[in-house]
């Protein structure tokens, strides 16, 4: 990104549309080492490799849908200060889309055929949320986080206990998004009023029950 000057609503509307494409039909590149590097290939049977290739799958369409989300929120947000938060937690997220991305293929699996839907939705609820307010914008980031955490928790207990390479990368990705809540709430986010959570929640659980098949 240009640093030099301010950037224009078309450059931002470019960078977005960018960003967009790079995360649905792209291949992201980690900055950080695969956790899974050096965890040993233990060969799964084949309903094991299908079960842990759903959850991979439902994990990967997480980050699509955490990238979307604050993108579009970035993209409605007032204070430079919380656009630069959200763009920095997206980048993070880059690692995580990367490594579900790696272990998806190592399961001979595929992400979602319907991630350029996860990502419409998400980046349209992103937005949204973003022009109740930078409060709104960071509360819904630590609500995002924490039900990220608890789906990554519940696949941590579901993997086929074979699958060491799939939870090598689950359990980096659950303390990466403990610190994001934590660091969202340190700047200053607001506690969403109901019925927001139970909403995102039940979207997330559509999401998914989808996502573990197509
Ligand atoms: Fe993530
Ligand atoms: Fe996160």
């Amino acid at each position: 990104m240009n640093a030099t000057r301010e950037l224009t609503p078309l450059d931002r509307f470019l960078a977005d549309t960018q960003r967009a494409l790079d995360t649905v039909f792209g291949a992201p590149t980690a900055e950080r080492d695969n956790p899974s590097d050096g965890v040993a290939q233990v060969e799964l049977h084949d309903d094991e490799r299908r079960h842990s290739a759903g959850l991979m799958r439902i994990n990967h369409v997480g980050e699509v849908c955490a990238q979307a989300l604050y993108c579009g929120q970035a993209a409605v947000a007032r204070d430079p200060a919380t656009r630069a938060h959200l763009l920095e937690a997206a980048q993070e997220e880059t690692d995580h889309l990367a490594w579900c991305a790696d272990r998806l293929r190592e399961l001979d699996s595929r992400p979602s055929l319907l991630n350029p839907v996860w990502y419409a939705g998400s980046f349209a609820i992103g937005a949204l949320a973003g022009l109740r307010g930078d409060g709104w914008n960071l509360g819904f980031v630590v609500e995002t986080e924490r039900q990220v955490e608890a789906h990554i928790d519940e696949h941590l207990d579901s993997l086929p206990a074979a699958d060491a390479r799939s939870r090598a990368i689950l359990e980096v990705m659950k303390t990466d998004e403990a610190r994001h809540a934590d660091h969202a709430e340190a700047a200053g986010a607001r506690i969403l009023p109901p019925p927001v959570p139970s909403l995102m929640a039940a979207a997330s659980t559509l999401m998914k029950a989808v996502a573990y098949r197509i």
